[in-house]
């Protein structure tokens, strides 16, 4: 299969979900630049796929306009994201707030406004937002990892006001629980405790995820799919119940 798109961005692409992203557009013959943090595990994907790696925090605003500058790409997929903490907001400390805004939203949306330009001059250009449905569907202990998600989702509905008229595309995904190494921060690399978030029903795999994106991109140029919910088929969220003060 074959896309009309050649080129890609990746960010968060060392693992998980980025990392099934960037094989499966590598598999599809695009040029895929791939960002995350410098380590290993990205230059070894990078060689094994023959992505290009980009090592960078993405927090640092000067080093991803040095990676943008000149790089014209076809698909950005803003997928790095972070989940540092499960707990109450009232016990978040001001830097992982900072980090959750600056990870999740901030480096989005700066990566997103330097991609544009060329995009825009091309008339070319699908843009990936990897929301949540932690966005829509708010849970206890994620507040602020919450906010960024509906706000990466805010924040495209009006993207795609402005870029009304053109050819680019936006589409944010906001999938439910995904078998990755998303909680390892909160678990420190416990594997016992990442196996049992995903004991109760059969998580979605980051393949599946790039499945889906892949499918958004082979809709004609005329459909845009705007906003995706992907949820396990054994997880819902709904119905409701009553929380009483104790
Ligand atoms: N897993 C789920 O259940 C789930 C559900 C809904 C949405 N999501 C979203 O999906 C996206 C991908 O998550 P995942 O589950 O695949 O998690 P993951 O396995 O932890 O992967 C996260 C990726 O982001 C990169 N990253 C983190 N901080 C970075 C920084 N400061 N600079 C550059 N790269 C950074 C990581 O690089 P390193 O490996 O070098 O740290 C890694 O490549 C996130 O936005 C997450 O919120 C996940």
């Amino acid at each position: 299969m074959t896309t009309p798109y050649n080129s890609a961005l990746v960010t968060g692409a060392s693992r998980g979900i980025g990392e099934a992203i960037v094989r499966r557009f590598r598999a599809r013959d695009m040029v895929v630049h791939a960002a995350a943090l410098p380590d290993q595990a990205l230059l070894d994907m990078a060689t094994e796929t023959g992505a290009i790696a980009h090592g960078i925090d993405l927090r640092d605003t000067a080093a991803l306009a040095a990676m943008m500058d000149g790089l014209e790409v076809d698909v950005l997929v803003n997928n790095a994201g972070i989940l540092p903490e499960l707990q109450p907001f009232a016990a978040s400390t001001p830097a992982t707030i900072d980090a959750l805004l600056d990870v999740n939203l901030r480096a989005a949306l700066h990566v997103t406004n330097l991609a544009l330009p060329g995009m825009i001059a091309r008339d070319r250009g699908h843009i990936f937002f990897m929301g949540s449905i932690a966005g829509k569907h708010p849970t206890p202990n994620t507040a602020t990892y919450g906010a960024t998600k509906a706000a990466l989702q805010a924040f495209a509905e009006g993207l795609r006001c402005d870029l009304l008229g053109s050819s680019i595309r936006v589409t944010v995904l906001m999938p439910g629980r995904v078998q990755t190494r998303l909680y390892d921060g909160i678990f420190g690399g416990n594997d016992k405790a990442t196996e049992a978030l995903y004991d109760d029903f059969d998580a979605i795999q980051p393949d599946d995820i790039a499945t889906v994106i892949t499918h958004a991109l082979d809709l004609p140029a005329r459909v845009d799919l705007t906003t995706i919910e992907v949820l396990p088929t054994k997880q819902i969220f709904g119905g409701s119940t009553i929380s009483r003060n104790r």
